[in-house]
């Protein structure tokens, strides 16, 4: 199933047959691209950048490799192949045939749930939108790049869904999609942590680590729906959010990789002397990585959902990789969470297996996230010292759910507010830690020169050696 790329609009839903959809979409298309030069990578868009485009939807050669100037990146509509044969997997629906129209009863409840993950696309756009200038690397800023038109992508994709099935209500929502802004006070993303400000790399690593992972299993999610064009659509998307958690975990590694240089040269591990090196410590990463992993906890909601038991049963939102499980109805199951009891302890509560789902998807994504500590913690142990990072509970430092508000220790014992507070210090990143790290920040644009607080990559893009020149500046 090959890319047209002949139409202005690249796609693979023969968007020519349907004259009205085709104008309509290109009607938002200058649109977009507006928003792209206001709000996209500041300052690069005349920058040659070695970019993947995607040519064709299946595993093997669907991303081609090239200089592209990003604002002639050739975004475009890609869903995965239909299998005519796919039945809805979960749910009271369970066994049915899927859906290629809306049933009239859930396109409310359908137009919110592509509105909140579209929004989220633009939005961390814009939250990285500075940050070309100060990338490590032509290796690293290519890699934002990438992640960035990616993301523009993924929008396109949740537009083409609100275009192609939901009339004006769906044209006015995608417009409103390119004015909502990261931060804006007045017309602020959709959630919280899309309205975080990233203004240093150390952030970016972490949020494509674990934010650009949140987005991972919402898709995943999306990706079993009964909407079938909502789950190609997902299916896609998914194989290049994998790069984006890639970016991250590799960053991460890379940080750790150079402290621990840092820490053998000087023979120290005491994090004012690595930082006098230029390095980053240990604990600081810590102290970030915290800080992003629990907003990215907020993400997936509380953990009683009676909107997620509805998302269940009416087949809209299924649990990620629905296939492993045995009860794909789960009607009769129950789940056991650890709540607060409202006096410093804890206390245990069987609610159904439905009202549990967002739960269910936050374990999953906890999971996933610890296969990235283990492989940095490797590095740090086979160097030889004790320290280990550590994924915080997810009763930590939360915003949403049960947890919301209730001060607890990193390892999740509820503490009070001022033991919290005399500890926040140590645990999240300080005035100071953020003044340090954006001290750090200096564009390093010449090929193969790396900045001094990261370790080189191990390897180029696209079998490229890392001191390939993957940005050309004007
Ligand atoms: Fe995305
Ligand atoms: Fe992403």
């Amino acid at each position: 199933m090959s890319i047209n790329y002949q139409d202005r609009i690249p796609n693979n839903v023969d968007l020519g047959s349907n004259r009205t959809l085709q104008r309509a979409l290109e009607h938002w298309q200058p649109e977009f691209l507006k928003w792209w030069e206001d709000l996209g990578p500041k300052d690069f868009q005349v920058a040659d950048v070695y970019l993947r485009t995607a040519t064709s939807v299946d595993a093997k050669g669907w991303a081609t490799y090239g200089y592209v100037r990003m604002p002639e990146y050739r975004w475009g509509i890609f869903l995965n192949e239909r299998d005519p044969n796919r039945r809805i997997g979960f749910g009271d629906n369970y066994g049915q045939e899927v859906w290629q129209q809306i049933p009239g009863a859930y396109r409310a409840t359908l137009r919110r749930l592509i509105v909140t993950q579209g929004d989220t696309e633009p939005a961390s756009v814009e939250q990285q939108r500075m940050l070309g200038h100060t990338a490590p690397s032509l290796y690293d800023l290519r890699n934002l790049f990438q992640v960035n038109v990616e993301e523009g992508r993924h929008l396109w994709a949740m537009v083409y869904l609100l275009h192609a099935y939901f009339g004006r209500d769906g044209r006015e929502e995608a417009e409103e999609l390119l004015e909502r802004h990261s931060g804006d006070a007045n017309k602020p993303r959709i959630l919280g942590t899309f309205n975080e400000p990233i203004r240093d790399w150390l952030s970016f690593f972490m949020f494509t680590y674990f934010t650009d992972r949140d987005g991972k299993f919402q898709l995943k999610s999306l990706a079993e729906s009964s909407f079938d064009p909502l789950a190609r659509t997902c299916q896609f998307m998914l194989t290049e959010e994998a790069h984006h958690m890639f970016v991250g975990d590799t960053g991460i590694n890379r940080v750790v990789k150079r402290s621990l240089e840092v820490m053998k040269e000087l023979n120290s591990d005491d994090s004012q002397v690595i930082r006098n090196a230029g390095a980053i410590d240990l604990l600081t990463v810590q102290r970030y990585l915290n800080f992003w992993f629990t907003s990215s906890l907020d993400l997936f909601g509380s953990e009683t959902s009676s909107n997620a038991a509805s998302y269940f049963a009416n087949g809209l939102k299924g649990r990620p990789d629905e296939a492993q499980y045995e009860d794909h109805v789960a009607i009769e199951q129950s789940y056991q969470l650890d709540l607060p009891d409202g006096s410093g302890g804890t206390k245990s509560e069987q609610i159904p297996m439905r009202n549990a789902m967002n739960e269910v998807t936050r374990t999953s994504y906890v999971r996933d996230c610890e296969i990235g500590v283990k492989r940095w913690n490797r590095l740090i142990e086979k160097a030889g010292h004790p320290f280990r990072l550590n994924l915080p509970s997810t009763r930590f430092r939360r915003s949403i759910g049960n947890w919301a508000g209730v001060p607890t220790t990193p390892e999740g014992a509820p503490i009070s507010a001022e033991q919290f507070a005399a500890h926040k210090p140590q645990w999240l990143p300080t005035e100071s830690d953020q003044a340090f790290i954006l001290s750090l920040m200096h564009g390093v644009h010449q090929p193969g020169k790396m900045a001094a607080w990261i370790a080189p990559p191990d390897r180029g893009i696209n079998n490229n050696p890392v001191d390939y020149e993957y940005v050309k500046l004007p």
